[in-house]
């Protein structure tokens, strides 16, 4: 990562910045025997609202549990297994490959980012890397076997947050927060 402004770059050079999306519990719960814990249908839309448009990379797990293509998204799933492919989506075997998959799909679609959208063992390889996540901090401590890690406070800061409170009507298991966290570097450089 050079330390140069980035108006000094060419555009070329800039990869797309990786977004992370995940819901979070309190306990830092985000699923268990692969599927999502909590009902919340302002999560759902929110989750569409953010990615719609993007290229989305998901692990296996998290795709066999969504079970088809989301439309209006190009979904890129990451498995070891190399016969593995579903239709409708691209495959990688390996995480530096769909996020190469994912630069190109960004472009192609013309969108801003790559949305990387769980679960526990993808937003783990990929933190690192990421630029900004879109955190819903759900109100529950549910007992859980997938988790998302802390954000150090060294490395993340709190941008935005906006409460809402369940919709009892639409079925709501409980009150939620978007909140945004943007990476700090010393350099300023993102990516
Ligand atoms: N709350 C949220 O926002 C949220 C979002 C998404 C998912 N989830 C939850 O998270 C859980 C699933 O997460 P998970 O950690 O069990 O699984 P996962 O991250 O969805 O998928 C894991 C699979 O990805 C593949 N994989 C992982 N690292 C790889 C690498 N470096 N190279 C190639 N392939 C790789 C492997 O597939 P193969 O076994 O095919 O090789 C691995 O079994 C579910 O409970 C789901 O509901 C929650």
């Amino acid at each position: 990562m050079s330390d140069q402004p980035m108006s000094d770059q060419p555009m070329s050079d800039q990869p797309l910045p990786l977004v992370l999306i995940v819901a979070v519990a309190r306990n830092r719960v985000i699923g268990s025997d692969n599927r999502l814990l909590w009902k919340l249908s302002g999560d759902m839309r929110h989750f569409k609202a953010i990615t719609m448009g993007h290229p989305m990379i998901m692990g296996r797990k998290t795709y066999d549990s969504i079970g088809r293509p989301l439309p209006g998204r190009e979904t890129i799933v990451v498995s070891r297994d190399s016969s593995y492919q579903p239709v409708g989506v691209m495959v990688a075997n390996d995480i530096e490959t769909a996020l190469l998959l994912g630069q190109a799909a960004a472009v192609r679609l013309g969108a801003p980012e790559i949305a990387v959208v769980g679960g526990g063992e993808i937003y783990r390889q990929t933190l690192d890397q990421a630029a900004r996540v879109e955190l819903t901090e759900v109100d529950l401590a549910p007992k859980g076997d997938t988790h998302f890690p802390p954000l150090d406070p060294a490395h993340w800061q709190e941008r935005g947050r906006v409460a809402h409170k369940r919709d009892l009507a639409a079925g709501d298991e409980a009150d939620y927060a978007f909140v945004t966290y943007d990476r700090i570097t010393k350099s300023g450089a993102t990516r």
